[in-house]
C-alpha cells in the first residue's frame, strides 16, 4: 500500500461485528501443549492476545504493516507476547510456529497459491493453519467500489496499481484444494454468512471507510478521497434499500488445516 491508511479508530467501530468471525476462527483450533502462535496482520493487536491466552502460548508474535495500528498494538505487548512490523507476503521467520493464525488481513495479499505455499513452509509439523478472509466481493459494496475505481477520472487519479482488495482470491474450493495439495491431511473449509444488523445504511458507509475504501485513501489526496467517498456514497443508496435497521450480509471463508 502506498501509506499507512489504516485508522484503528475508524475500524474499531465494527469491532463487535467483526470480531466474532475471529472466535470463529479460534475455535476452530485444536488445544495443544504452549504453542508458538503467529497472527498476520494483527491489526490493533486485541485479538491477538486474546488468541494467545485461549492457547496458552509459550510465544505469540504479531506482525502488520501499519505503523498506526502497530502502536495500538503496543499496550498488549508482554514477553511472550511481541508485535513487528512486517509484510505478510514477504514475512520469512528464523523459527516455524505451532499456529498461523491470520484474521482478515491475507485478501490484501497477492498469488494465494505461493503464499500459502510459503506460510506452510512456517509451519511445524502437526502444524495448524487458520485463516478468515471476507469474501463479499459480489456485494454492491465493493463491486462498485471496483468499477468507480476503472471509470477514466478515477482510474486516472488513482493509477494503475489500484485494486481492490480480495481480486485476487480463490474460491472456497479451491483453499480446500490448495490445503490437500500442501499435505494437510485433515482440514475445515467453509463459507459462512454473517448477518449484521447495522442502524442503517449510514454505517455500511463508515463500515467501508475503515477497511474497503483504504486502497483509494492511499492514492488520493484527503479533497479527492472526500469526492469520491460522496459519489459512491450516492451510487450504493441507488441500490441499497432504506432500511432502519440495515441487514448487511456479509459472506466470509473460514479455513483451518493441519498437517
Ligand atoms: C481488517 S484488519 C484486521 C486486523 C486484525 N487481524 C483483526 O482481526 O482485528 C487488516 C490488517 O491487516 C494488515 N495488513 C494488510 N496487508 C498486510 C500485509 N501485506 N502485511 C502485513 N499486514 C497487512 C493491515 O495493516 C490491518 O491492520
Amino acid at each position: 500500500m502506498a501509506q499507512d491508511v489504516w485508522n484503528p479508530k475508524q475500524y474499531d467501530q465494527f469491532k463487535e461485528q467483526r470480531s466474532q468471525p475471529f472466535f470463529d476462527l479460534m475455535n476452530l483450533l485444536i488445544q495443544t501443549k504452549t504453542p508458538r502462535v503467529a497472527d498476520l496482520g494483527c491489526g490493533t493487536g486485541e485479538l491477538t492476545a486474546q488468541l494467545s491466552q485461549h492457547l496458552k502460548a509459550s510465544e505469540t508474535i504479531g506482525i502488520d504493516t501499519s505503523d498506526a495500528m502497530l502502536e495500538m498494538a503496543k499496550s498488549y505487548q508482554t514477553d511472550h507476547l511481541k508485535f513487528q512490523k512486517a509484510d505478510i507476503e514477504n514475512w520469512n521467520p528464523e523459527k516455524q510456529f505451532d499456529v498461523i493464525c491470520s484474521n482478515a488481513a491475507l485478501q490484501w495479499c497477492s498469488d494465494h497459491a505461493r503464499l500459502f505455499e510459503s506460510l506452510t513452509k512456517h509451519l511445524a509439523p502437526q502444524g495448524q493453519i487458520a485463516i478468515q478472509m471476507p469474501m463479499n466481493f459480489d456485494y454492491p459494496t465493493h463491486t462498485l467500489a471496483g468499477i468507480m475505481s476503472k471509470e477514466t477520472h478515477w482510474a486516472n487519479l488513482l493509477g494503475h496499481e489500484a485494486r481492490e482488495p480480495g481480486m485476487k482470491m480463490l474460491k472456497v474450493e479451491e483453499y480446500a484444494r490448495l490445503l490437500f495439495k500442501l499435505g494437510f491431511q485433515e482440514q475445515k473449509v467453509f463459507l459462512r454468512v454473517y448477518g449484521h444488523v447495522l442502524d442503517s445504511r449510514e454505517s455500511v458507509i463508515e463500515w467501508v471507510k475503515g477497511t474497503t475504501l483504504n486502497f483509494v485513501k492511499s492514492r488520493l489526496s484527503d479533497i479527492d478521497y472526500q469526492k469520491f467517498v460522496s459519489e459512491y456514497r450516492e451510487r450504493l443508496f441507488q441500490v441499497l434499500p432504506d432500511d432502519k435497521p440495515f441487514f448487511y450480509p456479509f459472506k466470509r471463508v473460514l479455513i483451518w488445516g493441519r498437517r
